[in-house]
């Protein structure tokens, strides 16, 4: 059985990560969304808050083949722990790889069986990232059709308290 793990911030999950995900559910048997636990970055969003919001865009998306868990520690821990031998992440432009690529390197020298496969934003979410989701929330601005529907009215009142 393949199984990836799509790891993050997720800090929201956003259109672009949905799009990242559809295309690794359709490749692989099963795929985790792993919601990163880690307090030092200081998430808007708590962790609880972030595995609920997936959840529901899981259920309303109809993603039979997708669960949703917070980790904590090594990825490639996390990643032997739920028998993953895939990472799945998401390239929207030039800039990201120089940072996916030394993720990739410490992973890879961690746990060189586990290997990372990337899928290339489509364009129209090129310029969508969780941090514009939040500065757009926070300051008044829609946020709709960036964020899973699902969640849309959550993140707006959410957002919208947080500024
Ligand atoms: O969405 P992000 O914040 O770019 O995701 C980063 C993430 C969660 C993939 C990365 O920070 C991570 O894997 N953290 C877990 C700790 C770890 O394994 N570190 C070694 C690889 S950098």
């Amino acid at each position: 059985m393949k199984i990836g793990v799509y790891p993050g911030s997720f800090d929201p999950f956003t259109i672009g990560h949905l799009d990242v995900l559809k295309n690794a559910a359709g490749l692989f048997d099963l795929v985790y969304v792993a919601v990163l636990n880690n307090s030092a970055k200081s998430p808007v969003f708590s962790v609880e808050e972030r595995v609920e919001m997936i959840n529901r865009m899981i259920e309303s998306e109809g993603l039979k083949n997708v669960r949703s868990d917070a980790f904590g520690g090594l990825l490639v821990d996390y990643a032997k722990q739920i028998g993953a031998q895939y990472i799945i992440r998401g390239l929207r432009a030039i800039t990201d790889f120089e940072y996916e690529f030394q993720i990739d390197a410490v992973n890879r020298h961690l746990n060189p069986e586990i290997r990372t496969v990337y899928f290339m934003a489509s364009p129209a979410h090129s310029f969508l990232s969780s941090s514009n989701v939040r500065e757009i929330g926070e300051m008044g601005g829609s946020i709709e059709g960036l964020v899973p529907q699902c969640n849309y009215h959550y993140l707006r009142e959410r957002l919208a308290r947080q500024k």
